[in-house]
């Protein structure tokens, strides 16, 4: 079997903000044949995560961890299909499949322990999207994150920063199920919006209008911070440290303020770390993939009790993933930002 499939790939190395057109479109012919032990799957929805800007640089750390994407090559990226083709047992076709699959048409695979690849149960009653956000890698980081590396207590004082995003929102709302007071930040006023009147946060602002982030965070949080969820690093990271309450844990998941300035880091005072005895833990959320399906068992049930609300934000056509992708970095995504393939 041959399928017309088009993929999208990187002209360069991406190395600053990234905008639509360091992307193209490419067609290619996907091949498969019953020999192969390949299973081929059409793509139905498409994860575009900060990550990958890291991915296309010429050098970064996450190299370490996550393979460099190479100029005019396919993309790997999470995503959720339905198998058109099997020469494997345990896909059938039909079969629905969430994992590694690709920006692009048609991914072929071919099963092995280290491929994840997750066939959803016919009874599964929860939107196929939910599988890229609360329930894919967005809902592992956030329960990871939050849970292993903050271990909040009852009563203790979160602060989540990009709050409205894919990881943040749900943060936010797991630290209330576990009792927390929820500070969030968001870059507009519309999403601190949705932040104090859906997702239940006990408070928020927008940082762009905190010239000063140490004295923003002083009158959000006057008894101090216990735990620190970070998505964004920078000085958002230094003025969270500033705050901290002795034996603080930061929970360190992105530093998205980071990716597009190479010369923009956070300078922390470790002194304060030291005295303050602060955990700054850093974390990769695939680390924790042996627990992937209990955490996202107890997130399904929050879900269906309707204890935690999944914000997405979807765009339509492969054509459409370099939009998507930039507007992550613009903040103009509100929740997990994925792209739906027709
Ligand atoms: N460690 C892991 O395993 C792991 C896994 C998944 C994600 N992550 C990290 O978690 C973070 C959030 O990822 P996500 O998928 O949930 O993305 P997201 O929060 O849904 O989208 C990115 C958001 O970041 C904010 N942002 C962009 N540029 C910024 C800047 N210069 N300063 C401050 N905020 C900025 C924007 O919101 P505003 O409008 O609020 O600015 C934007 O909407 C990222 O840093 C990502 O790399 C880590």
């Amino acid at each position: 079997m041959e399928v017309e499939s088009r993929y999208v790939a990187v002209r360069h190395h991406v190395e600053g903000l990234p905008s639509e057109d360091d992307f193209e479109v490419k067609a290619a012919r996907v091949r498969w044949w019953p020999e192969s032990g390949e299973v081929l799957v059409r793509n139905l929805y498409l994860s575009v995560d900060p990550y990958q800007l890291n991915r296309m640089k010429r050098r970064s750390a996450s190299h370490l961890a996550v393979d460099g994407i190479v100029p005019g090559e396919r993309i790997d990226a999470y995503g959720a299909g339905e198998v058109v083709a099997s020469a494997c047992e345990e896909y059938k076709e039909g079969d629905v499949v969430t994992g590694v699959l690709g920006w692009e048409d048609y991914t072929l695979f071919r099963p092995s322990p280290g491929v994840l690849m997750s066939k959803l149960a016919a009874s599964d009653d929860l939107p196929l999207s939910h599988h890229l956000s609360a329930l894919g890698t967005s809902g592992m980081t956030a329960y990871a994150g939050l849970y292993e590396v903050g271990r909040p207590e009852a009563g203790e004082k979160v602060f989540v920063s990009a709050a409205s995003g894919s990881v943040g929102s749900l943060v936010g709302q797991f630290a209330k199920l576990a009792g927390c007071y929820v500070v969030g930040c968001a870059g507009t006023n519309a999403k601190v919006d949705l932040l104090k009147n859906k997702l239940g946060f006990d408070d928020a602002f927008n940082y762009k209008d905190e010239p000063d982030m140490k004295s923003a965070l002083k009158r959000y949080f006057p008894d101090g911070i216990d735990i620190y969820f970070d998505n964004v690093g920078g000085e958002t990271l230094e003025a969270a440290l500033a705050n901290m309450n002795t034996y603080g844990r930061v929970a360190l998941c992105g530093v998205i303020s980071e990716y597009t300035d190479a010369g923009h880091r956070a300078v922390p005072d470790l002194l304060e770390v030291i005295y303050k005895r602060i955990t700054i833990r850093g974390f990769f959320a695939w680390d924790f993939l042996t627990r992937f399906a209990e955490f996202t068992g107890v997130i399904s049930d929050w879900i269906r009790q309707g204890k935690v609300q999944v914000i997405e934000d979807i765009s339509d056509g492969l054509e459409s993933v370099p939009s998507a992708f930039a507007a992550l970095f613009s903040g103009d995504n509100i929740g997990k930002k994925m792209v739906k393939l027709a």
